[in-house]
């Protein structure tokens, strides 16, 4: 396979976001560059790294929280084992906007561990209206083990895992939602039994849910096809990012204005919300220029035969009809399951190595 890549109808949207609304006042900007967490334990271990983004693991790490993922799901789920790794760790959780599933899914799965998860809505703390991040980092990092936050800007993020001592998680951004790509790797392996082999398209808005999705498969060896209409295409640096490592890879990586050319052949059809949270103004003159991405049983006719569908959640009707999204090829509640047993996979080894009991999976189609 080649890298083939459509990049004419690529250009900077940059200037056509919407401004983040950050949640750093304009006077604590500074970052102290020592309080910078770095794993001591070898390139294996992930102990004390944040989870900000895919682009900082390696293609062998995420395959290795994959892997712990589906053995915690198979101990605890299956097979009822009950095992408490974390007893007594704890995670504040910082969510400047609305969620079911990250909340959901992180409290649950700390509990399940053994540890303890506070939820801090937009309502309950001081931090980005009369307390800096680098403040509230590190009080936070004084009474908790992890910090899992939800955020406008990708930037607050940044700033709060430079200032805090204690490892930080994403619970989503503006530019990325490294969860919810494992979650979706998770369930495409459950469902095929390799990720290396299939081909993903996605269409509708190149958003933080693209972004997380295009550098996942590029890290994977996953063919990824991607239809937004023009002007929403996803940011160009990670385009760029992908385009490389694709090709290093061998995967394809297709960027087109047209549905039906990003679904041919696909095995999986992926897409998420027009209007991201944020970006709610923007509501009319999106759907105007959405028209023709929904994604309907007439189109996936042109994907492969045994198509499946994945959505991250909340949906709308606009992206997707009822007929597939309540289809049984769409995988969405199996997906949104599986938030909760990747998280458990992500927090865990955050805090201590784990050995999975169960064997090593094969990733890779005829592996
Ligand atoms: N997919 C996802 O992150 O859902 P929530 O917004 O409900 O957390
Ligand atoms: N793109 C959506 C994802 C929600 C989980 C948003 O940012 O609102």
């Amino acid at each position: 396979m080649s890298c083939s890549i459509r990049m004419a109808s690529v250009y900077c949207r940059l200037a056509a976001r919407l401004p983040c609304r950050s949640l750093l006042p304009a006077s604590s900007t500074q970052i102290n560059p020592s309080s910078r967490k770095y794993s001591s334990e070898g390139p294996k271990s992930l102990v004390g790294r944040d989870f900000l983004t895919l682009k900082d693991f390696q293609a062998e790490e995420i395959r290795q929280l994959l892997w712990t993922a589906k053995d915690l799901k198979k101990r605890m789920k299956e097979d009822k084992e009950v095992i408490r790794p974390l007893l007594g760790k704890s995670v504040s959780m910082i969510f400047q906007k609305r969620s079911t599933r990250t909340r959901l899914s992180t409290e649950m799965g700390m509990a399940m561990l053994g540890g303890h998860a506070a939820f801090l809505g937009p309502d309950d703390i001081h931090l980005g209206v009369n307390e800096s991040i680098k403040d509230s980092a590190r009080v936070m990092s004084g009474m908790s083990d992890l910090i899992l936050a939800r955020v406008y800007g990708q930037e607050d993020l940044d700033n709060l895992a430079m200032e805090a001592s204690v490892p930080v998680v994403s619970g989503l951004s503006d530019m990325f939602h490294p969860l919810q790509t494992l979650a979706d790797f998770l369930t495409l392996h459950e469902h095929f039994g390799y990720l290396r082999g299939m081909k993903i398209a996605w269409v509708g808005d190149g958003n933080n849910i693209t972004h997380s999705l295009m550098i996942g498969c590029s890290k994977l060896g996953i063919d990824l096809s991607i239809a937004t209409p023009k002007g929403y295409e996803p940011d160009p640096k990670i385009t760029e990012y992908v385009i490389k490592l694709c090709g290093k890879r061998k995967s394809d990586f297709n960027m087109t204005t047209d549905p039906l050319e990003a679904v041919y052949r696909a095995d999986v059809i992926v897409t998420d919300t027009w209007v991201s949270m944020g970006q709610e103004e923007e509501k009319q003159k999106r759907l105007k220029d959405f028209a023709g991405y929904q994604i309907t049983r007439k189109m996936l006719k042109e994907a492969g035969a045994n198509w499946v569908f994945l959505h991250c959640l909340p949906r709308k009707q606009e992206e997707v009809d009822d007929d597939v999204f309540y289809d049984p090829n769409s995988l969405v509640w199996q997906a949104a399951e599986n938030r909760k047993w990747t998280v458990m996979a992500v927090m865990l080894h955050l805090l201590q190595d784990y050995n999975p009991s169960t064997p090593r999976p094969k990733f890779i189609r005829g592996e």
